[in-house]
């Protein structure tokens, strides 16, 4: 009995310490211009592993992976290229929640948080024109789940959603007439932590999921099996010596 209990513990040690791994985008935002550059990069928020051990994962829309190693570098990006899923991989089988990152060929694009925002938060959608182009100054339209629901403040191209809610969760684009619309890009809401789960306040880790959840077990069980064993071993010279006294 004492036993399993500390196999259980180790498990969850040994799970915690690489569990970190957040996605870095720089510039800080989803979408990009054609032609911009930005790169991607994995951060080991508990700083317990190798950068070689580290890697970008990339899957464009028709369904490609293609691996970059840390910092991921894209210069010139192109829309069907480079627009698509970004996460970070590890070689011991923890993957990091993904980003979905847009490359257009249009004249907007919109900012939003890159990573889930946190309820009662307040987070700020920014358009932003392709350089010279005529017609910016013009008010902006922001769209949620394609319904319209505000004008930018004036005098700005943003809004801010304050006190953000679940009900805020959803795909959001901006507009400015006579110069076009921007991609969508999912804003993503989530609890506030404090969870005994939740290792940090700024990060976003899918611990349990998929493919990651059957890594951690294939990759834990040599080691859950000799903790089992030195259990056993020890038991046995207790009794033993239990016997010779
Ligand atoms: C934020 O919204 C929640 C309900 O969604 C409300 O109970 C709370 O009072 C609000 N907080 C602020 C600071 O407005
Ligand atoms: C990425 O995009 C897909 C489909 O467009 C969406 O279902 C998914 O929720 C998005 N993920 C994130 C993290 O925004």
């Amino acid at each position: 009995m004492r036993v399993t209990a500390l196999c259980f513990l180790s498990f969850l040690i040994w799970d915690s310490a690489q569990a970190a791994v957040l996605v870095r985008i720089e510039p800080n935002r989803l979408q990009f211009f054609k032609y911009e550059s930005f790169s991607v990069s994995c951060e080991d928020q508990e700083e317990s592993l190798e950068a070689a051990q580290l890697r970008v994962m990339k899957m464009t829309q028709d369904g490609e992976l293609h691996p970059c190693s840390s910092p991921c570098s894209i210069c010139d990006a192109f829309p069907a290229t480079d627009s698509g899923k970004y996460w970070c991989e590890t070689d011991v089988g923890t993957n990091s929640s993904e980003v979905n990152i847009t490359v257009t060929a249009g004249s907007l694009i919109l900012e939003t948080p890159v990573h889930p925002v946190t309820k009662g938060e307040d987070a700020t959608l920014t358009c932003r024109c392709k350089d010279l182009i005529s017609g910016c100054s013009n008010n902006v339209d922001f769209y949620k789940d394609g319904i319209f629901i505000s004008t930018s403040s004036p005098g700005t191209m943003n809004i801010t959603i304050q006190n953000v809610s679940r009900s805020d969760q959803g795909l959001y684009k901006c507009s400015v007439s006579g110069v076009g619309e921007s991609p969508g890009s999912w804003v993503t809401v989530r609890a506030p932590s404090g969870g005994l789960l939740v290792p940090r306040q700024d990060s976003d880790i899918n611990l349990l999921s998929g493919f990651g959840l059957i890594r951690h077990l294939v990759v834990a069980t040599p080691y859950v099996l000799s903790t089992i064993l030195l259990g056993l071993i020890f038991k046995d010279q207790r009794k033993r010596e239990r016997g010779e006294t």
